[in-house]
């Protein structure tokens, strides 16, 4: 039998930084990923949805609080600097993306009406200057008691190239640049004060020790940064790094930084695969591995009964407009499809993608031959979930499917992306928790009091601490 001390065992493959692997897996963690109506694409037509949600602060109460409620760790909210480019016959009948909060706004007002919960807002490294994302996201970690996460995206799309004053998004591997040096320059800038700089002594008139005032003084090509940072270090030291970058490059700045991750895989064999590359580039860049808690992306319909939970799925396709649909298809095509009659298969002519994904391209065309589907039905095949992975079932099967991907080390938990709000998500608490919490997979009540305490996160030392640990 292995032991976690025995020699021969401690570089060996179960063994990292001295740890056995295999051991007790403890409880997952649970991120709630919020689209305001939901992640299914009709989820604004569900009578049960609120269909204003994006601009609706009581709903975004709501939400908030039942998943403070479960003891889910984290509340997510993704963003983007523009309204996404479509076909307007597409658009207009389209939620996600077009008229919203801005995230770190919307964490701050929600930071005053809930108390344990983490506050994870989107920030793009390509869009906003370091020292602005520096100071938003540690006076969220000041307002909420250390419950700020950063979700670092890099920002692909032009349209968003074309609200700063440019024409196209930076190149991949510029944009990956960029963000590893934005996160070390938000790192250093949040460890502008030491963490017991602020004495405040009316007596001697003093308010700051001088020597724990820190100037950052970063220079490179693209920044010239002095600081300080005009606000206190924050309670968690650092707000809580998340990424989700699939390609190599963002799996390395995701290994080189990341606290947690939001992933996107549709297999167990898909996400076991990425998550064993992430964590070994963790220990390549000198990290303990359970320092990054990886939580696959999954939108759930669970009913007491998989007829229900069925039924509640296709009322939803249902709801899908053929001509967002089409739109959706042709976006993952990397096609126009505008031209097109939907109510006809793909043409055996279709032109070859234009740079969208080449897998998505070859697997959907294939399908859609193969089972000779009109672009109507291969569309809403696709446009459901924007590709993400589904799982319909009853709760023990769904609490069967988590744990499996769980214990078979695929995952650290997962990020749950309820189809339509707030249905999906009481369904969630209320059917599949009970059944997680049976087999001891889930927490009952919080452990710590900041974001980083419940997601098993240390917190980081200054850059200026010279005391050993
Ligand atoms: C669950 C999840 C959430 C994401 N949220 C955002 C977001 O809010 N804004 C954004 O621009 N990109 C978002 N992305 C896209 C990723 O940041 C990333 O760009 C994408 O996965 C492609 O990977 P790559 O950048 O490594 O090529 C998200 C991806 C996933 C899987």
């Amino acid at each position: 039998m292995v032991t976690a001390h025995s020699e021969e065992h401690t570089n060996g493959p179960n063994y990292l930084f001295g740890k056995d692997i295999m051991a007790d897996r403890g409880q997952m963690n649970l991120a709630a990923y919020y689209n305001p109506t939901g992640h299914h694409v009709a989820s604004w037509r569900h009578p049960k949805a609120q269909a204003d949600a994006n601009e609706n602060f009581e709903h975004y109460v709501e939400i908030a609080q039942t998943a403070e409620r479960a003891k889910f760790d984290l509340l997510f909210l993704a963003d983007s600097n523009s309204v996404r480019p479509a076909h307007i016959d597409a658009l207009c009948r389209s939620v996600q993306f077009i008229a919203h909060f801005e995230p770190l706004t919307l964490l701050s007002a929600l930071a005053a009406v809930t108390s344990h919960i983490g506050l994870v807002g989107t920030a793009s490294s390509s869009w906003n200057e370091p020292y602005h994302i520096a100071r938003k996201f540690a006076s969220l970690d000041h307002l909420s008691s250390g419950r700020a996460g950063w979700n670092v995206v890099t920002s692909g799309n032009d349209s968003d190239a074309q609200n700063f004053s440019g024409e196209r998004a930076y190149d991949h591997a510029d944009r990956y640049e960029r963000a590893h040096e934005v996160v070390d320059i938000v790192k250093g800038l949040w460890d502008s004060w030491d963490d017991d700089a602020f004495i405040r002594d009316n007596e001697s008139g003093l308010y700051f020790i001088p020597e724990k005032m820190h100037e950052l003084n970063y220079q490179s090509e693209r920044y010239s940064i002095r600081g300080p940072l005009n606000i206190s270090r924050p309670p968690q030291g650092h707000p809580v790094i998340i990424q989700a970058g699939a390609s190599d490059a963002g799996k390395e700045l995701a290994g080189r930084t990341a606290e947690a991750i939001f992933s996107p895989h549709l297999t167990k064999e898909a996400a076991k695969e990425y998550y064993d590359d992430v964590k070994s580039r963790m220990i390549k860049h000198r990290r303990d591995p359970e320092h990054c808690r990886i939580l696959p992306g999954i939108s759930i319909f669970v009913k007491p009964t998989e007829t229900e939970a069925r039924e509640d799925f296709e009322y939803l396709q249902s709801l899908i407009h053929p001509i967002v649909a089409r739109e959706i298809l042709g976006t993952m095509l990397g096609v126009d499809l505008s031209g097109y009659d939907i109510d006809k298969p793909l043409p055996a002519d279709l032109p070859e993608h234009w740079g969208g994904n080449k897998g998505h391209y070859e697997e959907l065309t294939k399908k859609g031959r193969e089972e000779n589907l009109t672009i109507k039905e291969l569309g809403a095949h696709v446009a459901g979930a924007r590709g993400k992975n589904v799982f319909v079932g009853d709760p023990v099967q769904v609490a069967d499917y988590m744990e499996d991907w769980f214990l078979g080390r695929a995952c650290d938990g997962f990020t749950i992306m309820p189809p339509y709000l707030p249905g999906c998500l009481n369904d969630f608490v209320d059917l599949v928790l009970p059944e997680l919490r049976k087999r001891g997979l889930f927490r009952t009540e919080y452990t710590g009091k900041t974001l980083r305490e419940n997601l098993g996160l240390t917190r980081p030392k200054s850059r200026y601490d010279i005391n050993p640990d």
